[in-house]
């Protein structure tokens, strides 16, 4: 197996990391040692795997499956069982995953689109005042507003009222810093931790009862009025699984409502972000999006949930922006039992990381993978390549559930902000690539200027 050039006795290719930025020195050593490598970190061994060939042997559900990784291993403090961390062994998982199916197919998106245009029309509102400033956005603040909103609103009718106040909602504050200390003691010494952590381990826990509280209380409330709002709340109180003929535990629900706040904000957000620095830097791309909106839509007016799906260039922006910057930079696979992967034979128990980013950028994307251009994503263009090599939503029965959400989203925001503003970028700004738990860009400012 292909590894480091450096290894050291004990420590491994531990002087080759990057605490900050692991993936992306990941896609440098893919570049330099090819589609598999091995890394080893003390006595910890890691497989990464990007190349496209290798990962469709990996996509093979008869001979592989999805892996709990340390990173969501880790978000089960939060989220529990919930879908995104539940084992593939815990009946939660199938129970949840055939409740909440139907309230993420794309016929769910007609029940959600005006709960969205709500909330764009606030971030709309927003961006005029600081355009009418000349004011700089903070776009990965903005996005996050959005994105936590939204899901507020379809997820379980609760409004984070975001646009409209300065300090954040006490429940997003908690949760961003949980997640931090999350991302935090993934990477640290946890000697040190344990030694010099207290205030910081108290704070968490503190956060975690905080988010627990505050969703158990929605959910009794809901109980209590009796109401029925149309959202994934709903659907989660009121749907018996057709298998077991079972309704969610309260327990349940809350792992689920905390998991979409997870799995479903981040993602979403810095997926728009980095769409919208490729946009800034690319007024072409933006006059294109412009033209397919005003003959989809008009120049005003409101964007309608059937015209939604007609906007595919706008989606094709989405689909190019995953595929340079997935937000979910990768997943992580297991062996079902002993089996090869190119040729070399893995025991039962392996596991691998696939690296998105990199598996995105394979040579099957042509010579220039670094290039955005979002007509990769033309219907001619999509039939020439194997559909293995773009993965943002992950693979199999445990990709993205949350992904014609997300799309819906994303496709309608864009269009509603490059209809109204052009943007320009920040001077000097270089697209920097923060890495948590997802992947978003940071310090990302631009100056919109209204049509
Ligand atoms: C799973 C990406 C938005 C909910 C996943 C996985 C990926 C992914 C790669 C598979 C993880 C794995 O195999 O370990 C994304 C991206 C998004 C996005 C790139 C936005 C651009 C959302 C949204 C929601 C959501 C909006 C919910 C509102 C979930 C859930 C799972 C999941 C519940 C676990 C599914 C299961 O295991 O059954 N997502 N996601 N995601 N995502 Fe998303």
């Amino acid at each position: 197996m292909p590894q480091p050039r450096w290894r050291l006795p004990l420590l491994g290719d531990l002087l080759s990391i990057d605490v900050a930025k692991p993936v992306q020195r990941e896609m440098q050593m893919a570049q330099e040692l090819g589609g598999i490598f091995e890394r080893k970190i003390l006595q910890h061994r890691l497989i990464v795997v990007s190349g496209a060939d290798l990962v469709r042997e990996v996509n093979d559900e008869e001979k592989w499956a999805k892996f709990l990784g340390k990173p969501l291993r880790k978000l089960r403090v939060i989220a529990g069982d919930g879908l995104f961390t539940a084992f593939n062994s815990e009946p939660n998982w199938s129970k949840a995953h055939n409740i909440l199916g139907p309230g993420f197919s794309q016929a769910a998106m007609r029940g959600y689109h005006d709960s969205m245009l709500t909330v764009v029309d606030r971030l709309v509102d927003s961006w005029d005042s600081a355009a009418a400033g000349g004011e700089y956005v903070d776009v990965p603040k903005s996005m996050t507003s959005l994105t936590f909103d939204v899901i507020g609103r379809c997820g379980f009718s609760y409004d984070f009222d975001s646009f409209g106040r300065t300090e954040p909602d006490p429940f997003i504050a908690a949760m961003s810093r949980a997640l931090e200390y999350i991302n935090r003691s993934s990477n640290d010494i946890p000697i040190l931790r344990a030694l010099f952590g207290r205030s910081a381990r108290a704070q968490h826990a503190r956060d975690i009862a905080l988010m627990q509280e505050t969703v158990d209380r929605i959910v009794e409330e809901r109980m209590r009025s009796g109401e029925q709002h149309g959202d994934l709340l709903d659907l989660m109180m009121h749907t018996v699984d057709p298998d077991t003929g079972e309704q969610l535990s309260p327990e349940s629900i809350r792992n689920q409502v905390l998991t979409f706040l997870v799995a479903g904000n981040e993602t979403t957000a810095a997926t728009l972000g980095f769409a919208i620095h490729f946009l800034s830097r690319h007024p072409e791309v933006v006059a294109k999006a412009r033209a397919e909106i005003t003959q989809v839509v008009g120049a005003d007016g409101r964007i309608g949930y059937e015209q939604v799906a007609k906007l595919r260039y706008v989606r094709r922006v989405v689909d190019e922006t995953l595929r340079l910057w997935p937000a979910a930079p990768g997943y992580f696979r297991k062996v079902r039992g002993e089996t090869t992967l190119g040729g070399r034979t893995l025991p039962k128990g392996s596991w691998v990381f696939v690296l998105l980013p990199q598996l995105h950028r394979d040579p099957l994307w042509g010579d220039d993978p670094e290039r955005f251009d979002p007509d990769r994503f033309e219907p001619a263009a999509v039939r020439k390549r194997p559909a293995h090599i773009f993965k943002p939503w992950g693979t199999g029965i445990r990709a993205c559930i949350g992904r014609q959400f997300a799309l819906h989203e994303a496709v309608l925001t864009l269009a509603s902000l490059i209809r109204r503003y052009d943007f320009a970028p920040e001077p000097g700004y270089e697209l920097d690539v923060h890495e948590a738990i997802t992947l978003k860009p940071r310090r990302l400012k631009v100056k919109l200027s209204t049509l």
